[in-house]
């Protein structure tokens, strides 16, 4: 990995502070296996934390702003019918056709079981530095250990995702095996095609393009689960957000725009989530003791 960055955080044990969530800003939604799952990690660092969030695709169907823009207004609920328009998300592929190939790609992926064997991708590039300063773009994503298996088609449990989460939580615990994910820097341009000038190079500003896949990938560390917290009562998990440019020294935004536009949207989300009166969530830190079945 110090081949590639020198970041001090590559080189520590440190303590992190995750939350997993399902795509929909909807809180109440029931688990369904081709909902969006999501890991995002708040990770000490000698000078402060490193925030990530993250999605189980590899692509965003959006390139900016206003690709960002035109693609949630087709989730606008029409007064008149109290639903979104069906037409709306078809249109917006036609009209945006150098999303195709991320729209593709993002309806592709298949679920995996649960959350747990779930791979999570930071899909934007970032920027890394060498011992020697050089440059090099990198995305990163979080690799299980846990084998995948086949998705629950009809789960009859709203929360069957995160009862699975901590069920296996707890096996993990008694098995003395726990539930850990790998960070893979994936290394921009490393493909020997890109190297030999005969496949194009990999888009650092442009988190709706995929990477080659033969480009290099190196693990950076390792995240393991030690200890799972309910967000109503132990409280640790509620005033929380997850802002993707804030970074660790060592590790820099790339001129892709998304994730400084992630920034400033979720300091007003997390803003105005702040001020709302908050229903608990169905899984309580009982169930999380007792077992998820319980
Ligand atoms: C420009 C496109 C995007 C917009 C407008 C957007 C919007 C939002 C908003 C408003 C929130 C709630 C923030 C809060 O209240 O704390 C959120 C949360 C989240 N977003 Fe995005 N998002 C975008 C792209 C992405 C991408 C590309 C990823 C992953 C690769 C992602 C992963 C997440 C995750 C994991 C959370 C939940 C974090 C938590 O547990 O609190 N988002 N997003």
């Amino acid at each position: 990995m110090q081949l590639y960055s020198d970041a001090e955080i590559f080189k520590i044990q440190t303590p992190v502070l995750g939350r997993f969530s399902l795509g929909p800003g909807n809180p109440f939604v029931a688990d369904k296996p081709a909902l969006t799952r999501s890991m995002a990690l708040k990770i000490k660092t000698p000078e402060g934390v490193w925030e990530t969030a993250m999605n189980n695709t590899p692509v965003i169907p959006m390139s900016n702003a206003q690709d960002a823009y035109d693609l949630f207004k087709t989730d606008a609920i029409d007064p008149k019918t109290g639903k979104a328009d069906p037409k709306a998300f078809p249109n917006f592929v036609k009209t945006h056709p150098w999303l195709y190939d991320a729209v593709k790609i993002a309806s592709a992926s298949k679920p995996t079981s649960d959350l747990t064997d779930t791979t999570y991708y930071g899909v934007s590039a970032f920027i890394t530095h060498d011992k020697a300063g050089k440059e090099q773009a990198v995305r990163w994503k979080m690799v299980p250990h846990q084998a995948v298996g086949t998705p629950i088609e009809e789960a009859n449990d709203q929360d069957y995702l995160f009862k699975n989460l901590i069920n296996k939580v707890q096996a993990g615990e008694v098995a003395q095996k726990p539930l850990a994910w790998d960070m893979v820097m994936i290394i921009a341009n490393t493909a020997p095609e890109i190297q030999g000038g005969t496949a194009p190079k990999d888009m650092i500003n442009d988190s709706s393009k995929v990477w080659n896949e033969k480009d290099l990938e190196v693990k950076a560390g390792t995240v393991t689960v030690e200890k799972l917290y309910s967000e109503n009562e132990d409280g640790l998990c509620k005033p929380m957000s997850f802002d993707p440019t804030v970074l660790p020294k060592g590790i820099e935004l790339s001129d892709d725009p998304i994730p400084r536009l992630r920034s400033q949207l979720y300091m007003k989300s997390f803003y105005r989530r702040a001020g709302e009166n908050q229903k608990p969530s169905e899984v309580t830190t009982d169930m999380i003791e007792k077992g998820g079945n319980s």
